[in-house]
């Protein structure tokens, strides 16, 4: 779907949301860690919406100082300040009719965050130094890698800005909760490096699929995205296991041999535990590794990985299809 690979349940869960909110004017919030995807999502979003021949404009709040940022998004008058020697419409303005995605809005200062709050409750936006009023038709597309709700209960971001921004909230999965999904991006990406870079496209073994499968992917689909280009640049044809990044190797054990134990304190924790750490989510997430292990190395008998995991083979078919693992056809 534009340009979005992946089949997983939950991308397919996703899709469906981005269909039902795209021709709405609702505001919409994408939240998902680093490298998700979020950005490809919002101009999905503005693509297929009734406002698509209108402009897309982007903004990071994260990557602007705070003075700039506010002229950026709401323009300024001449003389506004030092050095504004011309008037400047703000990109409120130019999205006018169309979409403005505000990338990064966890990062915006909590002055901008009052401002931002008038502007889309009341949809009139006033330039530096201007009293004036502007009408502008704007949707808006706001994202983070942040949790805002966190953000909110660290009074760090607005509550009623939050939930003005949260009309239509989005989530972005974890690449590694994506199963056989990141063998298609591998796919996708190294095919795209034979198109773009003119390097004949890379064979990848169903051993290397296994230990993409087990790794965490801490920096996402980004992640992996660059891991191809590397892997295409540097190998000769084939891939081998020797290419890959020791990291890669670190959590995973999936040697086709279902007689050979898998050492269970091998599996590493994927995120630093320091500021941001989610525990549900890193619990989930070793879960499906040390799942995807066992079945790997029972060439998916569930009743030999339940076995190999001293689980019933009802509660292992049922995580299984509850957090959407799938075999990867080969
Ligand atoms: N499902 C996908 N299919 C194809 N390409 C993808 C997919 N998801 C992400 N990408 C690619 O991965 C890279 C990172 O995606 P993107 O910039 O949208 O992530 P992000 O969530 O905005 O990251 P950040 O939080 O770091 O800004 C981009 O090159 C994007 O095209
Ligand atoms: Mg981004």
């Amino acid at each position: 779907m534009y340009g979005i690979i992946g089949k997983s349940p939950r991308m397919q869960k996703l899709y469906k949301m981005i269909e039902r909110v795209a021709p709405a004017t609702s505001t919409v919030l994408i939240q998902g860690d680093s490298g998700t995807g979020k950005e490809l999502i919002a101009r999905a979003l503005h693509r297929i919406s009734p406002r698509k021949d209108q402009a897309l404009v982007a903004v990071n709040c994260g990557a602007i100082p705070e003075d700039l940022l506010e002229s950026e998004l709401f323009g300024h008058v001449r003389g506004a300040f030092t050095g504004a020697a011309h008037a400047r419409v703000g990109r409120f303005e130019l999205a006018s009719g169309g979409t403005l995605f505000l990338d990064e809005i966890g990062d915006m200062s909590p002055k901008l965050q009052v401002k931002m709050l008038r502007v889309l409750q009341e949809k009139v936006v006033e330039p530096v130094g201007s009293t004036k009023s502007i009408k502008v038709d704007v949707r808006v597309v706001a994202a983070t890698h942040k949790n805002l709700e966190k953000e909110v209960t660290a009074g760090r971001f607005r509550e009623d800005l939050f939930y003005r921004l949260n009309v239509v909230p989005l989530h972005v999965p974890p690449l590694r909760d994506r199963g056989a999904d990141i063998i298609l991006l591998a796919d996708y990406f190294l095919e795209k490096c034979e198109k773009e870079m003119g390097y004949d496209k890379v064979d990848v073994s169903k051993d290397i699929h296994n230990i993409f499968l087990n790794y965490s992917w801490p920096g996402n689909v980004r992640e992996l995205e660059n891991l191809m280009e590397r892997l295409t640049v540097l190998a000769d044809g084939a891939i081998s296991i020797d290419d890959l990044p020791a990291k890669l190797l670190d959590g995973s054990h999936s040697n086709g041999d279902a007689n050979q134990p898998i050492p269970a304190s091998a599996f590493s924790v994927g995120a630093s535990i320091s500021e941001g750490f989610d525990f549900n989510k890193e619990v989930a997430s070793f879960e499906n590794q040390l799942i995807l292990s066992a079945l790997n190395s029972t060439d998916w008998n569930k009743n030999k990985a339940a076995r190999l995991l001293n689980l019933n083979r009802t509660t292992l078919v049922e995580k299984i299809k509850k957090k959407g693992l799938e075999k990867l056809e080969s």
